[in-house]
């Protein structure tokens, strides 16, 4: 799963370079007025990037049947563009649901849809609650009433969680956060197949615990799991692990940490909150729209000639959708640039639309809510350490929009 993107320097509309990754918005916006389907080469890939900034067009992207995931469907000399099949390690990372369209899409979907019961989330609110209360005490204990909302909060929450949740011993995470950091992040080639090889291994053992010894988990029902007599294969269950691990850390870290920093530069909407922590439900949704933790979709593959808002793109090009330009459409938000923690309706893209909707929402959203409202009852004078705001550090990559550290202090 290759989830960076090269840099293109010398576009007419720079989108992939680090600067515009440390604030897209203005960037989004004059796209979006000027040319809101904007076609952009990559140099290094070769690839043409067309990319969609206009809610209307987004939203119709995510959901054509022709702008897939899987470049195995296109004519062999197209699909060698993006590398072929995968084999070996990478075989056993690639085949899951993010990366397929229908009909595997449908039955992987189908499988995890069964084995991620609602009570079984329903069980993780409790747990969510107990990590947010010990992670606060645990920061109140180190008495230097400083400490970093990311490293220290926000990304131990959800990855606890998601580890409880498959049932991957928790002691271990720092390992498979090493690994999914590298193969998301990594630009490394040996690098990255060392991780691969390294999780797959991990995973696989893990599989063997499982089998010989059922547990309540997630991981055992993935096992146990059955649509139509159809079972998930060895390959496609290390997929689909590795996704649901990433997928369940790497992106709640940023609802978090992102959409702290917004109520901290909104006063007003902080104190609104703190008053009545009951607009939770709406806030985590203007979060989610308004500074997200995902920039742009996955890239979707045209698999045959097809026409956004009247631009023909061409086969095996690729679609990239921004939900961070649509979430600001002022054709669908009424001031879209101001952040209103009471927004209802607010069909922001955050979770993305059509078939691969985001599977663990509930979950995210859920998660969210107890973090952002724990941390405010229980340490009400939190705020950013002076001068933070200048040194905000965004990551580089174009799918997750997160920040690398953020400093706060009670
Ligand atoms: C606030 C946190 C989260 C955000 C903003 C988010 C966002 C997204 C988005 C935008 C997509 C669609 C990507 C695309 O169409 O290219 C997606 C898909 C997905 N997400 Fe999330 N996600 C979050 C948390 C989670 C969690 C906690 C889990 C799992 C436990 C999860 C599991 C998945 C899966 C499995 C898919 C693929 C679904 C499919 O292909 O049918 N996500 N997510």
């Amino acid at each position: 799963m290759i989830l960076t993107r090269p840099t293109i320097p010398n576009s007419p509309y720079p989108v992939f370079t680090h600067e515009a990754r440390q604030n897209p918005h203005p960037l989004y916006k004059q796209m979006r007025r000027e040319m809101p389907v904007a076609p952009i080469l990559g140099p290094q890939s070769g690839f043409v990037f067309w990319v969609l900034t206009r809610y209307d067009d987004c939203t119709a992207a995510l959901k054509h049947p022709q702008l897939g995931r899987d470049h195995l469907r296109l004519p062999e000399d197209l699909a060698n563009k993006f590398g072929g099949k995968p084999t070996g390690v990478w075989a056993a990372i690639n085949r899951h649901m993010l990366n397929l369209d229908p009909p595997d899409h449908t039955r992987l979907r189908g499988l995890v849809h069964k084995a991620f019961t609602p009570a079984l989330i329903e069980t993780m609110r409790s747990r969510t609650q107990f990590v947010a209360d010990s992670l606060i005490a645990r920061i109140q204990a180190r008495g230097d009433q400083h400490f970093d909302l990311i490293d220290d909060y926000g990304f131990p929450l959800p990855i606890t969680v998601i580890a409880e949740l498959l049932g991957v011993p928790v002691s271990d995470q720092d390992d498979f956060r090493r690994w999914t950091k590298t193969l998301v992040f990594g630009t490394d080639e040996t690098e990255m197949a060392t991780a691969a090889f390294e999780f797959v291994m991990y995973i696989n053992n893990l599989i063997e615990e499982k089998l010989a010894r059922p547990q309540p988990d997630l991981l055992t029902n993935l096992l146990q799991a059955e649509e139509a007599g159809d079972k998930l294969d060895r390959e496609e269950l290390l997929s689909m692990i590795f996704l649901l691990l990433v997928a369940g850390h790497e992106t709640t870290v940023n609802l978090i940490g992102n959409g702290m920093l917004a109520l901290f530069n909104h006063p007003d909407q902080r104190a609104k909150l703190q008053a009545h922590p009951d607009l939770i439900r709406t806030a985590v949704e203007e979060m989610l729209r308004y500074e997200g933790p995902v920039d742009q979709a996955m890239w979707r593959i045209a698999m045959d000639s097809v026409s956004i808002a009247g631009v023909e793109i061409p086969q095996g090009d690729v679609v990239t959708i921004s939900l961070y330009a649509g979430n600001r459409d002022p054709e669908v938000f009424e001031n879209p640039d101001t952040f209103d923690i009471t927004r209802d309706p607010n069909k922001h893209l955050g979770f993305g639309s059509g078939i691969h909707y985001c599977l663990g929402s509930p979950l995210a959203r859920m998660e969210g809510a107890i973090a952002i409202n724990t941390l405010l009852a229980r340490l009400p004078q939190v705020q950013l350490v002076p001068g933070m705001n200048d040194r905000l550090e965004w990551s580089d990559s174009t799918l997750l929009r997160g920040l690398k550290s953020l400093e706060v202090m009670y």
